[in-house]
């Protein structure tokens, strides 16, 4: 697996839990991250719907001896999408190159990454939806006929050449299926969403974490990291780590319920798996918008985080768990939010039943 460039939402979201973090605890997590990567659908746990088709998608390529079809993964951050390409690369038994549309500025970026692919290669593009106009034209025939239609020169010297490419194929991933244009969505034969995960699947995924870095972990201490990490197998992973440290200092290094609870109590995560971020936003709404409908650009400046990393990294958690919700008029919470922040709930809010 070959990265080619950076996985910014990754940065973007280690830099959110820790804004002084520095780069090479970055480089650090994302050693630590493709570590720990499942290499094949056996070990993939959760997500199964997909994986059943994408295995008779797998198995139906190979019979017909041809590249699979572009695929699209769509869903919130850390659900595991560059995971499953390096997966469906295994499968296939062909190289993956990885990169990310905000990598792709110039229209000799994506060229020159086409040009490099072999036949059958898989080329994975993180962020799609943030691909420019350019890039996208590029991607449009190389796409549908396996063509790079470049142009020379200036005005009336103006030459077009069609250059023939490997058959390849595109995995595009995205946070935001509805911000990718109609045209390069219907280059894709194949698009799917990531769901979040059940406590039971993530609990599976920390005790494999667990086992691949020599963590003793108990079922119930599992099963406690699980609850406070968002559905989120990233944010999971990340905590078996923070609560390995805490469980070496202070206990005998076993992760038991007692020492989960008690390592996520002081790393300030609630029972929802809640961070301090998500917290400042809640009680934002609460306390200063009477519950709301407040505006996201308010709530950013209010808070001081950015609006895509609001959207993109805090919302979908909180829209799922019915904490907060989106109205043309801006984002209101809901009477569970109020109990949960420990508010009293407001009559008008039981009245109104807020959601
Ligand atoms: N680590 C991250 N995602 C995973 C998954 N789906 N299964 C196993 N380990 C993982």
């Amino acid at each position: 697996m070959s990265i080619i460039a950076d996985d910014e939402n990754f940065i973007k979201q280690s830099v959110r839990k820790n804004p002084v973090i520095k780069a090479e605890s970055i480089e650090f997590d994302k050693n630590f991250e493709n570590s720990i990567r499942p290499k094949s659908f056996d070990t993939y746990i959760g997500q199964s719907a997909l994986k059943e088709t994408l295995k008779i998608s797998i198995a139906a390529a190979k019979k017909r001896e041809l590249p699979l079809d572009h695929l699209l993964f769509y869903g919130p951050p850390g659900l595991g999408k560059t995971t499953l390409a390096g997966v469906i690369a295994e499968q296939m038994g062909v190289e993956i190159k990885i990169t990310s549309a905000p990598a792709l500025e110039r229209p000799r970026d994506i060229i020159g990454i086409l040009m490099s692919l072999k036949g059958g290669e898989i080329l994975f593009i993180d962020e799609i939806h943030r691909l420019n106009k350019v890039a996208e034209e590029i991607l449009y025939p190389a796409m549908e006929d396996f063509t790079l239609d470049m142009t020379t020169g200036k005005s009336q010297t103006v030459k077009t050449m069609r250059l023939p490419l490997p058959k390849f194929t595109l995995i595009g991933a995205t946070t935001k299926a509805g911000e990718l244009s109609g045209p390069l969505r219907d280059r894709f034969g194949i698009i799917h969403r990531l769901e979040f995960y059940t406590e039971d699947e993530l609990s599976q995924v920390i005790t494999r974490t667990a086992g691949i870095l020599n963590i003793e972990i108990d079922k119930e201490g599992a099963h406690a990291i699980a609850r406070r990490s968002r559905g989120t197998p990233r944010i999971a992973n990340r905590l078996v780590k923070r609560v390995s440290d805490f469980a070496l200092v202070k206990y005998d290094g076993k992760i038991t319920q007692e020492v989960a609870n008690s390592a996520l109590d002081a790393l300030k995560i609630d029972n929802y798996g809640l961070d301090s971020t998500d917290r400042s936003l809640l009680k934002l709404i609460i306390e200063k918008y009477d519950g709301g409908p407040v505006g996201i650009e308010t709530i950013a400046a209010a808070i001081g985080e950015d609006v895509r990393t609001i959207e993109d990294v805090c919302e979908p958690f909180l829209l799922q768990a019915g904490l907060l919700q989106r109205t043309p008029r801006g984002r209101k919470v809901s009477p569970e939010t109020y109990r949960h922040m420990g508010y009293k709930v407001p009559q008008t809010a039981e009245q109104q039943n807020l959601f």
